[in-house]
């Protein structure tokens, strides 16, 4: 079946929960007429789908600018005078891969069809998140691993997951969190006749994954923490599938903590890696997951358990989320622990082991949704709405002020002494105190100048 009917059937309206009917190119609200548009070949199941791509093409677009820096730098480091040859070739090495890459990329933003906004200056000041700094993980090794790196990793964890579910059918599969989608490619081949949805929030990881499943080739670069030569300072990695995938499998841009899925309407739910990344409590989660699942449906989780959340109440055991699941409605079939390679790299020489967690569980009765206990405040939903202020921001904008007073008094004619005597009454210190913290400020800001950034 044809991707937009399918989902039609499967999906509902993220904003008002009313059905989705297929039009040309898009998917419709029959209740609240919203439309989600199919956009480079993806289905956008945002509540507001322009600003999504309009934020997702501005972290490509800076990512391509931040390439363009760090080229521009280290073009001017190779002129350094004395430079060993065996470290020009290094410096070359890390450039050409560097503009390589920028080409691939630019490639993918402009199937986006995003158009160039706003500065390298304006993105570093907003804090615009580069694609791989969307968690504190960072995910763009993923990529590498799923599709460039061998079959090695990918075989051990989908065996693992394999031995977790049994050999019962999967029906109609949703992958929350799929990323590049490896995972989702080797169970579905693994399954035949499952129906898979693939479900990310990054469009960058569901292009890249497209292109996979159509058994298309990119050729991506790896810039190595530890690289463990000279040349694997960039290393091209070709990244293709083993084979095209022709039936059942569909990817779909979409938040998990919002799915989108109709109530009762998958029969297997798979979370790998992402319940310990997502902002919403597993507890509220959890209830979402049962809604969304049939009577006797399956969630199949896989992954650490590194809850990131502010709340330490929030973070978790193996135990605890045992506990969870029989409090959600769901009766653990299986859980098991099995210590894994995790992104071990051939050009790397960190070569990291995780004891990874996994669990089957069964839906065995309805449970009401647990509402989140830090909703989203109104006035990010609503426009027009008034933004009252909170405690800690006049905090924010004091720090932020202090560093832009500091920063602009550097014009060229002033020293460190200078400028401590000129912000004695802006920072109400003597210029003696005030004469460390400018040297940790300028010196700080001095670095950052330096600072490659690395994908
Ligand atoms: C740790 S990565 C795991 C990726 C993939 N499952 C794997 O095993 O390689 C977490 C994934 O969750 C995705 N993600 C994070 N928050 C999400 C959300 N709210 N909705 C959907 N996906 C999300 C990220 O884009 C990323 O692809």
């Amino acid at each position: 079946m044809r991707t937009l009917p399918l989902l039609a059937q499967l999906l509902g309206c993220p904003v008002c929960e009313s059905s989705l009917e297929a039009a040309t190119e898009a998917l419709v609200c029959k209740g609240c007429k919203q439309t989600y548009p199919n956009w480079a070949g993806l289905p956008w199941l945002f509540h507001r789908p322009h600003e999504y791509r309009a934020d997702w093409g501005h972290r490509l677009r800076f990512y391509v600018q931040s390439l363009e820096r760090d080229i521009q730098t280290l073009k001017l480091e190779q002129k350094i005078p004395d430079l060993l040859s065996s470290t020009v070739e290094r410096l070359r090495y890390i450039i050409q891969g560097k503009i390589e890459q920028q080409r691939e990329i630019e490639k993918l933003c402009h199937e986006l069809e995003v158009p160039a906004m706003g500065s390298y200056e304006l993105h570093t000041a907003m804090g615009t998140p580069l694609p791989e700094q969307q968690s504190l993980l960072g995910y763009y090794a993923n990529v590498l691993r799923d599709w460039g790196w061998g079959e090695s990793e990918n075989q051990a964890t989908a065996d693992f997951l394999s031995e977790v579910m049994g050999p019962e059918q999967l029906g109609v599969m949703a992958v929350l969190g799929s990323g590049p989608s490896r995972l989702a490619y080797d169970l579905h081949r693994r399954y035949p006749g499952s129906t898979t949805l693939a479900i990310d929030i990054n469009p960058f990881y569901l292009l890249v994954a497209a292109r996979m499943i159509a058994g298309k080739t990119l050729q991506l670069y790896e810039f190595p923490m530890a690289p463990r030569d000279l040349k694997s300072f960039a290393v091209k990695v070709k990244c293709k599938a083993p084979e095209p995938i022709k039936e059942g499998f569909h990817l779909l841009l979409g938040d998990a903590t919002r799915p989108s899925l109709k109530p009762a309407s998958v029969d297997t739910l798979l979370t790998p890696w992402l319940i310990d990344v997502l902002p919403l409590d597993l507890r509220a989660f959890a209830t979402r997951i049962n809604r969304v699942l049939k009577p006797d449906g399956r969630w199949v989780n896989f992954g650490a358990l590194v809850f990131h959340q502010t709340l330490q109440s929030r973070c978790y055991s193996r135990e605890e989320v045992l506990d969870i699941l029989a409090a959600s409605g769901f009766e653990v079939l299986k859980s098991a622990d099995r210590e894994l390679p995790y992104l071990q790299g051939p050009h790397s020489c960190q070569k990291r082991l995780e004891l990874l967690f996994a669990f089957s569980a069964r839906k065995v009765r309805e449970v009401p949704i647990l509402a989140e206990v830090e909703p989203t405040p109104a006035w990010l939903e609503h426009v027009t709405d008034i933004i009252p202020p909170w405690p800690e921001l006049q905090q924010q904008v004091f720090i932020n002020h202090s560093l832009a007073v500091i920063l602009a008094q550097v014009n060229g004619q002033r020293s460190l002494r200078d400028l401590s005597e000129l912000l004695v009454p802006q920072m109400g210190m003597s210029a003696e105190q005030i004469l460390p913290v400018l040297r940790r400020v300028l010196g700080k800001a001095w670095d950052q100048r330096l600072k490659a950034r690395t994908f």
